[in-house]
């Protein structure tokens, strides 16, 4: 959600950021900017409404020299999307520069206090606040502009990660986070700075992640510093090794992202399955559960905590945690858990799902959970995100970058790590017999080759996509193991095609949304061969006697459906606990063909960003 991104070096500044703004598009797409500091200490601002290709289009028409500078792409909060309200954001005299991704909450107050003082404000951002504040303390209390962010930032309420530059300083960059991440890129002679570490992928591999609380001076040819926020003391400097590559961020010959990760999936579970099933299937490894038996022994009660895609995700851990290890199980939205006061203490587990580990309510949620003691696990697919620093231990679901909005192969990821968590933590406590832990374990091993036979209905599905032109409604329906599925399916719709879609559990289906059903509301029913099969077909008849059409996602040689679904879609034959998995597949082809149809960007959908890093 909004992406920064800022280089000081020899090279031009422009280049690397605007190459660094296209690879952070995918956390924010209304509009982008950049601010150029040159060596004669002129400062350059160029701005516009819409994607990265429209800034270039405004900035190469002026002056775009300079070896330092910082840039942003924003997603929305405060103004809607428009040149003015677009970062970086100048303060009065035009000396400072600022690019921020975050909320500041208190900037009402603030704004009035710099009203008061003869401050006038361009945009209706929470950010120009920011910048006003800091050109405001450095000239009443002449201090250096590192004092003067220090200052403001004491004084400001809520999340940002920040880059600051000033006019007559072309040496100079000063980054700082509070709850939004920020990477420093250490190269040769030159320093790099990023919301997430993709812009600075080929550049260097030397980076550092910034902690909450901290301000990152940036020197030409200067060691960096990092300080504590609160008193000014050096941080202690951990540099770390990047281990993602180039053509990891590209399409790869896809049309689109999207449309690469969902092909992607074979490769993705196999780097997610990785060393994890061992002893010929029939054990599960998972380091975060190995280092802490004791915790996971004892516990009492495990609760789920995500958001969007996460959540569904966790949906599903919940039947399994609760089929493998015999425990009790909750799932809550992490934004409704930050506020619902949750009764926990230390016998409770709490596991976060994130792909992105940025997720502020999810962040939040942690947060909570450990200060009432709980043990908090964190899923989580960026490596060294804020989520796996902020919890007890975890797993990484290792599918890669995922640049699409629309999560895809993440959601598979983390099915799979909540399935061999749940295994791992059921032999662990002796509640899962050996020849089921076997028998799942055999079938998830063999899952990249599955997923590469469920794919093989993708010409299918393309052509059966055309054949909805006319909806404007569709209703996922599943029972069991999918009814989140189905939810999954009905928000991968809305999010990418803008087609109202509702996910639900099919036999709920009769208590009131079956009065929605008519020949133009067409559903889809996620009815694989499993304990619950017979039931969803009086629920598939139940649609079709009110003129609804059908698409069944049914297991490979069923022969029952086609007398009543108007489509059925086959998947390959897994056991129950893993039919999401494969389920999901021709939903993500559903939904990507039907966008595709109607002209929508699939990998940039309107009003989305890839992390959500504000409440
Ligand atoms: C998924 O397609 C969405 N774009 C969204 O719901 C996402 O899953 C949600 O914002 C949570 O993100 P996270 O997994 O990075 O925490």
């Amino acid at each position: 959600m909004c992406g920064i991104v800022g280089y000081i070096g020899s090279q031009r500044a422009y280049d690397i950021l605007i190459q660094g703004l296209k690879r952070l598009e995918y956390r924010g797409y209304d509009s982008a900017g950049v601010a150029l500091v040159d060596c004669d200490g002129k400062m350059s601002v160029h701005k516009s409404h819409g994607k990265v290709a429209n800034l270039e289009n405004v900035a190469q028409a002026g002056n775009i020299n300079g070896t330092l500078g910082i840039a942003h792409t924003r997603w929305a909060t405060h103004g809607e999307p428009s040149d003015i309200n677009a970062h970086p954001h100048v303060s009065q005299s035009g000396m400072i520069a600022l690019v921020h991704n975050g909320t500041i909450e208190n900037y009402a107050v603030l704004k009035k206090v710099l009203t008061d003082h003869g401050y006038e404000f361009k945009s209706e951002t929470d950010t120009e606040v920011l910048v006003q504040l800091i050109e405001y303390i450095k000239l009443t209390s002449s201090c250096s502009l590192l004092d003067a962010v220090r200052e403001a930032l004491l004084q400001v309420e809520g999340a940002y990660a920040i880059a600051v530059v000033e006019q007559n300083d072309p040496d100079t960059m000063i980054v700082a986070r509070k709850s939004s991440p920020l990477v420093i890129g250490v190269g040769d002679g030159e320093t790099f700075i990023a919301s997430d570490a993709t812009p600075i992928v080929g550049y260097t591999d030397q980076v550092i992640y910034l902690k909450d609380n901290e301000i990152g001076v940036i020197k030409r040819n200067e060691p960096l510093q990092v300080l504590s926020l609160s008193d000014n003391k050096p941080s202690t400097i951990s540099i770390q090794k990047l281990k993602l590559s180039l053509a990891q961020l590209e399409k790869g010959g896809y049309d689109t992202f999207m449309l690469k990760e969902i092909f992607e999936q074979p490769a993705t579970l196999r780097d997610c399955l990785r060393g994890r099933i061992v002893d010929g299937c029939s054990r599960v490894t998972l380091s975060g559960v190995d280092l802490n038996k004791e915790r996971f022994m004892k516990a009492e009660r495990i609760t789920l905590v995500a958001c969007g895609t996460s959540w569904h995700a966790a949906l599903i851990g919940k039947r399994l945690i609760q089929d493998f290890c015999k425990m009790p199980v909750e799932v809550e939205y992490a934004s409704e858990f930050r506020y619902g006061n949750p009764v926990l203490n230390e016998k409770d587990i709490v596991i976060s799902i994130s792909q992105s580990g940025e997720t502020a309510d999810t962040l939040a949620a942690i947060q909570l959970a450990k200060e009432k003691g709980a043990f908090v696990y964190g899923i989580c697919n960026v490596v060294g995100a804020s989520i796996p620093r902020n919890t007890d231990s975890g797993t990484y679901i290792h599918v890669g970058p995922e640049i699409g909005v629309a999560s895809t192969k993440a959601f598979t990821g983390q099915v799979t790590v909540l399935t061999l968590l749940a295994l791992s933590v059921g032999q662990l406590r002796g509640a899962v017999d050996q020849e089921t832990l076997s028998t799942v374990l055999s079938a998830l091993s063999k899952m990249p080759e599955t997923i590469e036979e469920a794919l093989k209905v993708d010409n299918e599905i393309k052509t059966l996509s055309r054949v909805f032109a006319y909806a404007h409604n569709f209703l996922y329906l599943g029972r069991g193991y999918n009814y989140p599925t189905a939810l999954e399916g009905a928000l991968k719709l809305k999010e990418i095609s803008y087609i109202h879609a509702e996910g639900y559990p099919a036999a709920e289906m009769k208590h009131g949304p079956i009065a929605l059903i008519d020949h133009d509301m067409p559903s889809v029913v996620i009815a694989p061969n499993d304990s619950l099969y017979d039931k969803i077909i009086s629920n598939v008849q139940q649609v079709k006697s009110r003129g609804g059409a059908v698409v069944a996602i049914v297991s490979k040689g069923n022969t029952s459906m086609s007398d009543i679904a108007d489509y059925c879609i086959e998947i390959p034959n897994v056991p129950e606990c893993l039919t999401p998995i494969v389920a999901s597949i021709p939903l993500q082809l559903l939904a990507y063909y039907i966008a595709v149809n109607k002209g929508k960007d699939v990998d940039q959908p309107r009003n989305l960003a890839k992390s959500v890093t504000v409440e």
